[in-house]
């Protein structure tokens, strides 16, 4: 078990690798205000992991950064907008101060007793997760392409418009106990029984030639395809199509500019454009639960799954995850990674936005990193589900939540749609 927590670690720092391996300006430059320049990212990831695996997540207690330095990545006390005019340290510095708390990470975790490996786990998470912050900021970058443009993915298959299946009404387990997924994070917990009423439920993410035909008939112009907030968003905003979509039918995908491909899920759109093109489109999005009983619920067997396909572990062949192919993958690419109701795509390719805004199970209990989940509770956020195509494998599970505000779309979102039964 230690071996493959340092495996997981050791992947996540070498994604990190890859996106920081450039020039010192890359680096330093705020390529867009919602976003921190990538070099705080990069020392970020190691004070957390200085904080949590060195020091037991105690801050009074000194790391390897002084007082004042270390709090120049605290996230709570300095917004992306700032972090760029603060003294961070240079990219050779924060490439040195990572790969040193990673030294003393290896030796400790080779002393760790198998019940002291979630803290190892979640830090590498939280890598994971600023891994795909760091994608999402190098598609805002302007400029030269540095990523090329993404390994070859399976090529998708022709299925009706808008093809759905029926999930019957009843109860199903919803999220997950640390016995079952021992690395699943605060807010997944503790599992508990839900009854969802019957429902359909799309059996792949929206297209962008769905989404194309939504602007074509005019969805972005007719107020009444979108609810009050949305509509007022749409107008400031001046939103008239995906975000690095251009009118004349192409996009740029990290500085590539390319045709926009008819058949892969859309994503960079906005939980305000998903709920209008649902209901232009005479459907919904779905809630959290009917999403999650959807993906994970094996209703011959009356359990959870502990993925879409199954119980084995993930492979490429199952889902887009890793972020190699730079994008989501063409809708029916992946017939066996689908559930046990037959929806497929649920895990990778693109966030999908549900309807459900970001609340406590009942009986949650922070976890270590107390500050995870619970300020969020409660606030203007939207949950998306299963995760990207930039998203690591460890840092996605059927019941991993995110959520995020409803005007975003630089995260690599889309939607599959819903509809009462
Ligand atoms: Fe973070």
């Amino acid at each position: 078990m230690r071996e493959s927590v340092a495996c997981g670690i050791e992947a996540a720092r070498a994604r990190t690798h890859l996106l920081t391996a450039f020039d010192e300006d890359v680096l330093t430059t705020q390529h867009d205000r919602l976003m921190s320049p990538l070099v705080w990212d990069l020392a970020h990831i190691g004070q957390q992991e200085d904080l949590w695996l060195l020091r037991g997540g105690d801050a009074a207690c000194l790391g390897l950064l002084s007082a004042k330095v270390e709090s120049l990545y605290d996230a709570f006390e300095h917004p992306r907008a700032e972090r760029v005019s603060l003294p961070l340290l240079t990219p050779r510095e924060s490439r040195s101060f990572i790969a040193d708390v990673r030294g003393r990470v290896l030796d400790r975790l080779e002393r760790a007793e198998e019940s002291q490996l979630f803290p190892y786990v979640m830090v590498e998470q939280h890598e994971q997760q600023h891994v795909e912050t760091m994608l999402a900021t190098h598609q805002l970058r302007a400029g030269e392409p540095l990523l090329g443009v993404g390994a070859e993915l399976p090529p998708g298959r022709v299925l009706p418009d808008d093809e759905a299946v029926m999930v019957p009404g009843g109860p199903f387990v919803m999220g997950v106990d640390g016995s079952a997924e021992p690395w699943s994070l605060d807010n997944e917990r503790p599992a508990h029984e839900v009854d969802v009423p019957a429902f359909r439920i799309a059996r792949v993410p929206v297209t962008n030639a769905q989404w194309q035909q939504f602007i074509d008939a005019g969805g972005y112009d007719q107020s009444h395809w979108w609810s009050e907030r949305g509509w007022a968003h749409r107008i400031e905003a001046g939103l008239e199509r995906p975000q690095f979509w251009a009118a004349d039918g192409s996009r740029r995908r990290f500085g590539v500019v390319e045709q926009v491909p008819a058949d892969e899920p859309v994503q960079h759109v906005s939980y305000w454009e998903a709920d209008a093109y649902a209901r232009w489109a005479g459907a919904r999005l779905p809630t959290e639960q009917e999403w999650e009983k959807a993906c994970a619920w094996d209703p011959a067997l009356g359990r959870r799954r502990r993925w879409p396909w199954g119980d084995d572990p993930w492979t490429p062949g199952r889902a887009n995850l890793g972020g190699d192919g730079l994008r989501p993958a063409p809708v029916g690419a992946y017939p066996s990674g689908a559930s046990a109701y037959g929806v497929e795509q649920m895990i990778g390719d693109v966030w999908e936005w549900t309807s459900s805004g970001f609340d406590p199970w009942p009986q949650f209990r922070p976890m270590l990193y107390a500050d995870y989940s619970a300020p969020f509770f409660g606030g203007d956020f939207r949950v998306l589900r299963g995760g990207s195509w930039a998203v690591g494998g460890a840092a996605i599970r059927p019941s991993f939540r995110n959520w995020d505000l409803p005007i975003r779309r630089q995260i690599f979102a889309g939607l599959r749609l819903a509809w009462d039964a």
